[in-house]
């Protein structure tokens, strides 16, 4: 692991101002990063599908400034949002030995998300790539060097890390690994890596429709949860489980057997949630909706034959997840079923997509 790699080359221009633009989407994690060590580096090795529509755009404008520190300002559609100011301050201090040119410039950041902010979806994954691409546009503004779009990746990625862990996953797509795993050579605790290895067209466009249940803060935040894994009486064997069923879906995806594929997401998504039941203290973030959701979904597969699952991610909200080919039967599906559980009727319908783009 070769942190040195992500050091700037020396820059020789210095643009008075400028401003770039990014956008970059959530991701939905099949084997879950649940516990972290160090400065952000995962006890586990995780997978997601990129996302497509859930996505956040980010403008960064940056002038020229003399005095000392860090000098920023943070707007979320249009207005600015103090409240995120602590964790961009933060993510700077993290990131500032690979981007130095964070302290010669005052940068008005300016954010908006395709999905609602209170949606209780967590834009920290879309919000952190994106800036985090913001960043890197901005390094290849300084030098005469060029910057190959393997390496702005990359380091994009290992920048987004640094702000939230799953929001390296969100760099590129279809598929991302993030964290070393025996049997993915290039996979790394540093940042993620593109899924590797041959993709069954069952897979392809796979669509994942969130159903929002719960759409409020959430009680106890993934910073807290990832804390609670140090000292938890499951913790070794968690960590083993989640790379183990990564090791089982290498197969799977191969092959395109959606049965299998289904028992290791579902699996990973309520042994999340175990963890969060017995930490100490423990806490509950599913709500009696999600457990009706997940219920109808079992019955209607066992009715239907249909392969769709869900997943869940730290909160109350279920990603059902089902292959394109699947599309009208399990739309209508959850447009007569499922609905009825969402806080005012609401969801959003969303697919796998390629990454972040800049715009
Ligand atoms: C449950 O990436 O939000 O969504 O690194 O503290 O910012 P920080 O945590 P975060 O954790 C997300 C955890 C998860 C599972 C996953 O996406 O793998």
């Amino acid at each position: 692991m070769d942190k040195s790699q992500f050091l700037p080359e020396k820059h020789t221009q210095s643009p008075e101002n400028g401003k770039v633009s990014w956008q970059s989407p959530s991701n939905i994690a099949l084997v879950k990063y649940w516990g972290k060590y160090g400065e952000q580096l995962p006890k586990n090795a995780s997978i997601s599908f990129t996302l497509s529509n859930c996505h956040t755009k980010t403008n960064v404008s940056f002038q020229k400034k003399e005095s000392e520190g860090f000098d920023f300002e943070v707007y979320l559609d249009g207005k600015r949002e103090k409240g995120f100011e602590p964790k961009i301050q933060k993510f700077f201090e993290r990131v500032e030995a690979y981007v130095p040119f964070l302290k010669n410039y005052q940068f008005k950041i300016e954010t908006s998300n395709s999905f609602p902010h209170s949606s209780g979806i967590a834009s920290s994954a879309s919000g952190m790539s994106a800036l985090a691409c913001c960043l890197m546009e901005i390094e290849k503004s300084l030098g005469d060097f060029e910057i190959p779009e393997d390496f702005f990746s990359k380091k994009a990625s290992f920048l987004a890390r640094l702000g939230s862990g799953s929001a390296c996953r969100s760099i590129e797509g279809p598929l991302v690994v993030w964290g070393e795993h025996p049997q993915i050579g290039k996979a790394t605790n540093l940042y993620g890596v593109p899924y590797p290895y041959t993709v069954h067209k069952n897979f392809e466009n796979y669509q994942d429709t969130i159903l929002l249940v719960d759409k409020g803060e959430k009680q106890v935040s993934s910073t807290v949860g990832h804390n609670l894994m140090h000292n938890h009486p499951f913790a070794e064997q968690r960590f083993e489980q989640a790379n183990e069923n990564l090791s089982k879906l290498i197969p799977v995806l191969k092959s395109g057997n959606l049965s299998e594929f289904i028992s290791i997401v579902e699996s990973e998504a309520l042994s999340l949630h175990a963890m969060m039941l017995t930490s100490h203290p423990y806490f509950i973030l599913m709500k009696p909706n999600t457990l009706e959701i997940i219920n109808r979904i079992w019955d209607f597969r066992k009715e239907t034959g249909s392969k769709v699952c869900f997943t869940l991610d730290a909160g109350a909200n279920v990603h059902v997840l089902f292959p394109e080919a699947e599309k009208v039967l399990v739309s209508e599906f959850i447009k007569t079923q499922l609905t009825q559980f969402c806080k005012n009727g609401e969801f959003i319908e969303d697919s796998v997509g390629f990454g972040a783009q800049k715009c």
